[in-house]
């Protein structure tokens, strides 16, 4: 009997995407040997609803593993639309149904973040045979200890760190380091720890710009004449968290400023007088190859995954807990969002190294 497997990837990118296709398609030849089918879904969701696909073959699973981005390309396809029918007038739900049987799929791996796995478990209460894969630089997927990417953008913000020391060391001025995460701080604490930050800034944590002041003064009265600020995208001061988003976006637009680093920035220039720049890595967290944890994360998943395929295990995503591989019901994670918690172990070290958590 032929085994169809559809495979998506949707969502923001992040590197060790084609890993975790590597790893899921090598480990399905392997086992099921020519009486598997691999069927390419096109830019995530947006292909499904499209029937925009390919019959894939084994060869073109070769040679990605060092590979960035996903060698099927992905789209932001909101979940909170998916229900709605736009000016297309196309049903998307029911398209993803029609495909799925077009293309006579036995199960669909989707890999992606929080939204995909919102979408992956509306298709599992539709019927079809859904395996998520948990893919995030935000690492902020519940009931998983890790995403693969997170490590991989962890470096790639630790070099940033590690950079900006140099030249704020140089011109003894404070650098504040925009990181990604807009809810979650996981990847600001990892490369703030990492790259020796002296404030790191997380959306879980409202921050007081006193606070930060303080801390870049007390360095200064110790001699040190830099200062290093990492901060994630997404944080609030106190008052902006106690604010609805609308209410924070007018403010921060009554201001003149978009993200709150600038505001940071412009706040302890004039409160202390030390010189401030920013820098802003962006979508360079995203960019390039897996790191080799990520490679070895991303190989444990995909065969994982290709495992769950062979067993029929449908309708869960796979996840790392305590060192194991194991999965979840998809209807047990979908609409969680795994943040830092206040007691979490990291922050109890940055704490004792003396960081300000702002
Ligand atoms: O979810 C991953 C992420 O990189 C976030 O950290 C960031 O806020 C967002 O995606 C950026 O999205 P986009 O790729 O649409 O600019």
């Amino acid at each position: 009997m032929k085994k169809r497997v559809g495979i998506l990837t949707s969502g923001g990118d992040c590197p060790g995407l084609n890993a975790t296709i590597r790893g899921a398609a090598k480990a399905l030849y392997q086992r099921l040997g020519s009486t598997v089918e691999i069927i390419g879904i096109s830019n995530g969701y947006a292909g499904l609803i499209h029937g925009d696909w390919r019959m894939m073959q084994p060869q073109e699973f070769s040679g990605i593993l060092t590979v960035g981005g996903t060698i099927l390309g992905t789209k932001r396809t909101p979940f909170k639309l998916m229900r709605v029918i736009g000016p297309d007038d196309v049903d998307k739900v029911e398209a993803m149904k029609r495909n799925y049987k077009e293309m006579k799929l036995d199960c669909l791996l989707c890999l992606g973040g929080n939204g995909t796995h919102k979408t992956a478990n509306l298709l599992a209460e539709e019927g079809l045979n859904i395996i998520g894969l948990p893919k995030t630089i935000d690492n902020d997927i519940f009931g998983t200890d890790v995403t693969f990417g997170f490590h991989s953008a962890v470096d790639i913000a630790t070099e940033a760190i590690d950079r900006v020391h140099t030249t704020a060391g140089s011109h003894s001025r404070c650098m504040v380091v925009e990181l990604m995460g807009n809810k979650a701080g996981w990847l600001t604490l990892y490369a703030g720890i990492a790259g020796g930050a002296d404030i790191i800034l997380i959306p879980e944590l409202p921050y007081a710009i006193e606070n930060i002041c303080t801390a870049v003064e007390k360095r200064a009265k110790e001699g040190k004449t830099f200062s290093i600020v990492a901060v994630a995208e997404g944080v609030m001061d106190a008052e902006e968290a106690r604010m609805k988003k609308k209410e924070r976006a007018a403010r921060r637009a009554q201001e003149g400023i978009t993200t709150a680093t600038s505001r940071i920035a412009r706040q302890l220039e004039d409160m202390t007088g030390f010189e401030t720049r920013v820098c802003v890595p962006g979508h360079m967290q995203r960019g390039g190859g897996p790191s080799p944890y990520d490679r070895v994360l991303a190989t444990q998943f995909g065969t994982y995954a290709a495992k769950m395929v062979e067993n029929e295990t449908y309708g869960v995503t796979v996840a790392m807990r305590n060192n194991h591989v194991s999965v979840n019901p998809l209807s047990d994670i979908a609409g969680k969002t795994r943040l830092v918690p206040e007691d979490h172990g990291m922050l109890g070290v940055a704490r004792r190294m003396g960081i300000c958590m702002g």
